[in-house]
């Protein structure tokens, strides 16, 4: 009750305005195109110390990416959307002016191994240096960018940022956006806390919830208006199950882009690394987005947490065109038989020497699996454990399968995260076709930092 107390005073301290001023929901900056070449995309990152505001009023200092190509750019949380089309060349000059080495993983893009962003895959770029990342937008779809060294510290600390890829087909709307959600542990006078350590076993969990990097804002639309939201949880461990009241939620994408056909949801759970595209349609005059309790194995029985407001003007959309009710020809990537071979995958946690809490993939910390390029595997994780992993492979698409009592996942077309609830197991086909060495994990920061990760090796 207090904190939020708090927060509204702040609120109309900031604004300098008397009352309960709504904070207007802000979009992430668009990183500037320095390549006249219609069909490259070359932009400048800098990552660096900075200060936000989470809460007015009470700066936080983070690890931030700004764009520089532009001299009076600042830094954000989240950093600034990189935009490509479909088969641009991307070109990323990342400047590191933080205290320690870093490295960036694009998230979901199928990019050639050198430039996956991992320590298995380059040289940690110190503090001071520049690396160069030249990739292609293969796929269209809603992806991020975070670093892969630290990742429970560095992105935390901030950095992290969406990464769109449009392409075919268009589906009609009002308007697009890119909703990153987050939580951050903060102090009362506004520092992030520096408690992750202590936060080892489920994750750090935070109290106030963002959207942008902004904690309850508010978006107007016009009257009648369909939206295409695309959200990235990039929370360290939040689960966000969200639900939106007043509006009408189609799911139409996830990790790979466009799935075939549509479907409505009235909650959505969005693990930390998954990504997911809604049309939102706004009948009435005013719709809250909130996420809900999720238990993952943390006995979460959190109250409902308003992330965002919506409230329609005046204007009045202009109609649109119905959603089809197929959107695309999603081809399968890993076909699958009867002989095709199963992989197991055991997801566990224990102690480690010194009595830590520590996180195992096939009993061990960072396995390694070699695998011959061109084969096509089934992957059966099983989850040992009293907690929800939320798992993730770099580098390809994989398919969910049926699970071993015949029930059918969600239609999530091409995936790279899928979350492994306790004490049960999901499959998935993949087909190993890029070579090069790829990490796994889960994606909840402290376990893939404390040894729930290892590499697919296709050779
Ligand atoms: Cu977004 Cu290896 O992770
Ligand atoms: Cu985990």
């Amino acid at each position: 009750m207090r904190s939020r107390l708090l927060f509204v005073v702040g609120v109309a301290a900031s604004c300098g305005t008397p009352g309960n001023q709504p904070t207007p929901f802000r979009e992430p900056p668009v990183l500037t195109d320095i390549n006249p070449d219609p069909n490259v995309v070359e932009v400048q990152l800098v990552a660096a110390q900075a200060m936000v505001e989470y809460l007015p009023g009470k700066p936080t200092e983070v690890w931030a990416y700004r764009d520089g190509a532009r001299a009076d750019s600042v830094a954000t949380v989240p950093g600034p959307l990189l935009r490509a089309k479909q088969g641009d060349e991307v070109v990323v000059h990342l400047q590191n002016d933080l205290p320690e080495a870093t490295t960036i993983h694009w998230h979901g893009l199928r990019v050639m191994n050198e430039a996956d962003g991992t320590p298995s895959t380059q040289r940690l770029i110190e503090p001071g240096e520049t690396f160069v990342y030249r990739f292609k937008a293969n796929d269209a779809g809603s992806f991020w960018y975070h670093p892969h060294v630290r990742g429970d510290v560095q992105i935390e600390r901030g950095l992290y940022a969406p990464l769109v890829v449009t392409g075919e087909p268009v589906v009609e709307v009002t308007a697009e956006r890119y909703l990153v959600l987050d939580d951050v542990l903060l102090e009362s006078d506004g520092k992030l806390s520096d408690a992750t350590k202590e936060h080892k076993e489920h994750g750090r969990l935070g109290n106030v919830w963002l959207v942008n990097g902004q904690p309850n804002s508010t978006l107007k639309v016009a009257a009648g208006s369909r939206e295409r939201w695309r959200f990235v949880n990039a929370a360290n461990s939040r689960f966000f199950n969200l639900r939106l009241d007043g509006a009408q939620m189609l799911v139409i994408g996830s990790d790979g882009g466009l799935i075939a056909e549509p479907y409505k949801v009235d909650t959505l759970l969005i693990v930390p690394g998954e990504r997911y595209e809604v049309l939102v349609t706004f009948a009435g005059t005013r719709a809250v987005l909130e996420t809900l309790a999720y238990d993952r194995g943390d006995h979460d029985s959190s109250r409902p947490q308003k992330l965002l407001t919506i409230e329609s003007t005046s204007e009045v959309a202009a109609p649109l065109a119905p959603v089809p009710s197929r959107l695309r020809d999603v081809p399968l990537l890993a076909p699958i038989d009867g002989n095709t071979p199963v992989r197991p995958i055991v997801l566990s946690d224990g102690k480690d020497h010194g009595d830590e809490t520590a996180f195992f993939i096939n009993h061990e910390h960072e396995p390694k699996i070699r695998v011959k390029q061109g084969g096509i595997e089934i992957w059966e994780v099983q989850n040992e454990a009293e907690m929800d992993h939320p798992f993730h492979l770099h580098g390809m698409f994989f398919e969910v399968l049926p699970g071993k009592d015949g029930k059918a996942p969600l239609p999530g077309g091409w995936k790279d995260m899928v979350n492994v609830p306790r004490k049960s197991s999901v499959r998935f086909a993949v087909h190993y076709e890029p070579l090069g060495t790829w990490m796994f994990h889960c994606h909840i920061l402290e376990h893939s930092e404390n040894g729930m990760m290892g590499e697919l090796i296709i050779e």
